[in-house]
């Protein structure tokens, strides 16, 4: 397996854990991290021992934002002619599922990235926010689009403009992170978590994440449209007829990923 300076990452079993490790900028992403992230993804894609990934970062931060100090000499024509962030569409493109295990800091890109994943489990430490303005610019991950999409614009609105902080509970109840975690067993409970998406039939799993993603760029009609056809699609797979069957014999499916 590759190694990478600004990641670990181990495979365990059938999910592959992958650590932000720039602990001296407190995992700030800068285009090293952008590169290797996108290598890692890559990777596990293309890897048909791995079903699940985990993302997490430390216990201070998942990760506190874009690189301000890349960042903070470059120029409009260099940040447009470069495009820069448009790498991000690359780790996107992933088309396993990926789970986001944040603890501490999820700030400016931080949080961006940690949307970019399928979903979030947070540690009750967790703490959200873009704070771009502070910094005189505004979210440039997609931070404005994903977060209004995720707890809507009055939230989303007021995060942006203030660049205040929100909390575990409160991103809980806001719809941002599917479960909050005592901090402590965060990386436990993603990993079993994982672990029960790895044992899916794959290329169920590979269409429920594309079912779920339809509905953040389609209408309503347009998406059950597509869900429809793709859950008839599913009826080609030999892990359809093994998950019926099993479940008229009670017993557990035995995939094949085909
Ligand atoms: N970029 C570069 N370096 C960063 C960083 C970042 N986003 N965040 C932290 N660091 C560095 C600090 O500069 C510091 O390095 P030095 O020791 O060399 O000075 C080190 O990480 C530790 O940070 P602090 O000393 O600041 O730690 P703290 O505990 O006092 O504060 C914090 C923690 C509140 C998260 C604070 O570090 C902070 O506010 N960070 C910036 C948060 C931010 O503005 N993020 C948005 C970035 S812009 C962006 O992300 C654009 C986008 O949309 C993609």
């Amino acid at each position: 397996m590759a190694t990478y300076e600004t990641l670990l990452v181990e495979q365990r079993d059938a999910v592959t854990l992958i650590t932000l490790n720039r602990p001296q900028a407190l995992n700030a992403l800068n285009n090293q991290v952008l590169g290797e992230l996108v290598a890692a993804m890559t990777a596990y894609d293309a890897d048909d021992s791995q079903h699940c990934a985990v993302l997490t970062g430390s216990e201070k931060a998942f990760a506190a934002g874009a690189d301000i100090k890349e960042m903070a000499g470059q120029s409009f024509a260099e940040m447009f002619s470069g495009n820069y962030f448009a790498g991000w569409e690359r780790f996107t493109a992933t088309r396993k599922p990926i789970i986001a295990a944040v603890a501490g800091f999820a700030l400016g890109g931080g949080c961006e990235l940690a949307m970019m994943c399928d979903f979030i489990l947070a540690a009750d430490t967790a703490k959200f926010g873009q704070p771009e303005i502070k910094l005189g610019v505004g979210p440039g991950m997609g931070g404005s689009q994903r977060l209004t999409r995720a707890i809507g614009k009055a939230k989303a609105m007021e995060m942006c403009l203030t660049g205040r902080m929100m909390g575990a509970e409160e991103a809980e109840r806001a719809g941002l992170v599917s479960r909050v975690i005592p901090a402590a067993e965060l990386l436990d409970e993603a990993l079993k978590t994982a672990a029960t998406i790895a044992g899916m039939a794959p290329l169920a799993a590979l269409a429920n994440k594309e079912m779920v993603n339809a509905a953040f760029e389609t209408g309503l009609a347009q998406g059950i449209q597509f869900e429809r056809r793709l859950f008839h699609a599913l009826f080609g797979t030999a892990d359809q007829k093994e998950g019926m069957a099993a479940f008229v014999e009670k017993r557990p499916g035995n995939w094949t990923g085909k």
